[in-house]
């Protein structure tokens, strides 16, 4: 049997179709109104103060266009943007030499930031605050602090996982910024898009078919898009309608509903093991042996918002579309029966 696509898989950067298919203006970037609207203005504002663009802080679930925006928010202040990603920045010197490598104005992008190390995190301060570096050379008695100017710069972080980034980091930025999932008719546009610069035929149907079961994302949305458009080149004369998408979709096992291996777990980890909840993050992240940290940044915002999971003061519950998707009768709580059955 084929393996399963897991949104592991799906959601894996493609540097090619990425690059393909990446908006690189504002007015191609689709959704996610607020955050973009927030951005143009930053630019704006920037541009008309002859000023370098703030700091800012892009963060969010993988594929949703992080990475995207930074590379827009380069080309709207027209000026080169240096790519680096948390864990690849060792030691304080490495920082020293990509801020020193910056023309006044450019963008230094740290794609997860939350995973930059302590060491260096605290000359970030510093260069973001002041563009200063102190850095200290030599060591016992010789030690001293060198201090090193760098260009005016914009950093721009990307997270998946806000929550673990340090109140001093978060507070250097000017800009902050949550991606949300998209809805189905914004990831429609998205299929509509890529569709015309892939070349492939597909109807409005077709189009939606897909949205709705790439998990409100977009990079899952290009890549299903892909495969379908291969099992259309053999089995259906090139044309994606709602049936074609729905057979090649059906064919690689990805679920109606846009869930994931471990949405499902969760899902019915609440509704077999607790009893449909209140159950608290800590012992959620133990039953389904995921950190808690991933459960409420990555997974739980999408269930949340597609109404399978609520939050109450008392931890988490499952709601009744949640039953009725997974076709199972909730269990009555004793205390939730009425008086005199
Ligand atoms: N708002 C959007 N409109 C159109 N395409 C998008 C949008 N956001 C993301 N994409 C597509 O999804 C892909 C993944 O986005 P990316 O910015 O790499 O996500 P992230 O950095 O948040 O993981 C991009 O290459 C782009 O093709
Ligand atoms: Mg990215």
């Amino acid at each position: 049997m084929a393996k399963k696509l897991t949104t592991e898989v799906l959601n894996k950067p493609d540097k090619e179709l990425d690059i393909s298919l990446r908006p690189s203006r504002f007015r191609d970037f689709i959704g996610q109104q607020k955050v973009r609207e927030r951005l143009e203005l930053a630019v704006e504002a920037a541009k008309s103060r002859g000023d370098v663009l703030d700091h800012a802080l892009l963060s969010g679930p993988p594929g949703l266009g992080k990475t995207t925006l930074a590379y827009i928010l380069a080309e709207a202040m027209d000026v080169n943007i240096k790519v680096t990603s948390g864990p690849v920045i060792d030691k304080p010197g490495d920082l020293a030499g990509l801020l020193t490598s910056l023309e006044t104005g450019d963008i230094l992008f740290i794609d997860e930031i939350h995973r930059v190390q302590r060491a260096v995190e605290e000359y970030l301060y510093s260069a973001m605050e002041d563009f200063v570096l102190d850095i200290m050379i030599d060591q016992g008695p010789n030690a001293r602090s060198v201090r090193l100017e760098i260009p005016k710069f914009t950093l721009i972080g990307a997270t998946t996982r806000s929550g673990l980034i340090s109140a001093p980091l978060r507070s250097r930025f000017g800009l902050s910024n949550r991606l949300d999932y998209y809805g189905v008719g914004e990831l429609q546009s998205i299929v509509e898009r890529s569709a015309k610069i892939l070349n492939v035929d597909v109807d409005k149907e077709g189009a939606s078919e897909i949205a709705r079961r790439s998990r409100g994302t977009p990079r899952i949305v290009n890549n299903l898009l892909k495969r379908v458009r291969d099992y259309a080149q053999i089995k259906a004369d090139n044309k994606v309608t709602r049936s074609v998408a729905d057979k090649a979709l059906e064919m690689l096992d990805i679920d109606k509903y846009g869930l994931d291996e471990m949405d499902k777990r969760i899902l019915e980890t609440i509704m077999h093991k607790f009893s449909g909840g209140p159950v608290g993050l800590g012992s959620l992240a133990v039953a389904v042996g995921e950190e808690s940290d991933t459960i409420e940044e990555v997974y739980e915002p999408y269930l949340i918002q597609e109404g399978y999971i609520s939050r109450t003061p008392k931890g988490r519950v499952v709601t009744d579309v949640c039953y009725e998707r997974f076709g199972i009768k909730p269990k009555k709580k004793e205390q939730e029966l009425p008086f005199g059955t």
